[in-house]
């Protein structure tokens, strides 16, 4: 019985914890160096409520890609953005076929659910993530308080072709 109380009180505490936590996108930005290979149609945030802020994004590839490398690093704002945490590149076909990258996974499980690119290469045609935002419940560790910003390089055919960067915020209001 008291165990079965130390249990809900746990829950209780872990749940208002996760009610108390502000993690949202604040800007995209995204940008084509290709345009004959890359179109990037839209790529914004829109507003829901205060809270929740969702990301939509549509690219399109004009011909169809086999060689996809994803250059990933985290920056946290301090005096402008400094590197955070972690910096990996990560080759995309074979991340599809067979995951492997911890990191890569916990932020392709982020999106996954909101997007059409959880396919085996080639890509092609349009590339779509509607509605994506972010539920702290998915984080398994609170990140500190502050902004963040997720640089996504994407390498097509050895190339910088294209970049998708997200800055996003993190608050625990612990009070
Ligand atoms: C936004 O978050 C605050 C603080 O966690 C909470 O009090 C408020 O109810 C939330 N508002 C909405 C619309 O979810
Ligand atoms: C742009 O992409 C096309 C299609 O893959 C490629 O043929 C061309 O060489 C690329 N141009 C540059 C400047 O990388
Ligand atoms: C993506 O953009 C293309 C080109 O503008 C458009 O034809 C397509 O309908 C868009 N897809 C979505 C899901 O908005
Ligand atoms: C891709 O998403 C669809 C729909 O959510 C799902 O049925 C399918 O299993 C997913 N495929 C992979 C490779 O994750
Ligand atoms: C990319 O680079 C690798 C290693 O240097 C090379 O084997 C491969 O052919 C290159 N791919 C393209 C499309 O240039």
């Amino acid at each position: 019985m008291q165990r079965r109380l130390i249990l809900f009180g746990i829950l209780l505490i872990w749940m208002s914890y996760n009610e108390a936590i502000i993690f949202k996108f604040t800007n995209a930005v995204c940008e084509s160096y290709n345009k004959s290979w890359v179109v990037i149609n839209n790529c914004r945030l829109s507003a829901i409520n205060r809270n929740k802020t969702v990301l939509n994004i549509n690219i399109t590839f004009l011909h169809p890609c086999n060689d996809i490398f994803v250059a990933v690093q985290l920056f946290k704002r301090a005096n402008g953005y400094k590197p955070w945490l972690f910096k990996a590149t990560v080759d995309a076909c074979q991340f599809t076929k067979k995951s492997y990258n911890p990191t890569i996974i916990l932020i392709y499980s982020l999106f996954k659910d909101f997007s059409n690119i959880n396919h085996t290469c080639p890509y092609m045609g349009d590339q779509i993530i509607q509605g994506f935002y972010l539920r702290p419940e998915i984080l398994r560790l609170p990140y500190p308080t502050g902004e963040y910003l997720l640089e996504m390089h994407w390498i097509l055919d050895n190339k910088t072709t294209f970049i998708t960067n997200e800055y996003f915020q993190f608050t625990e209001n612990l009070l």
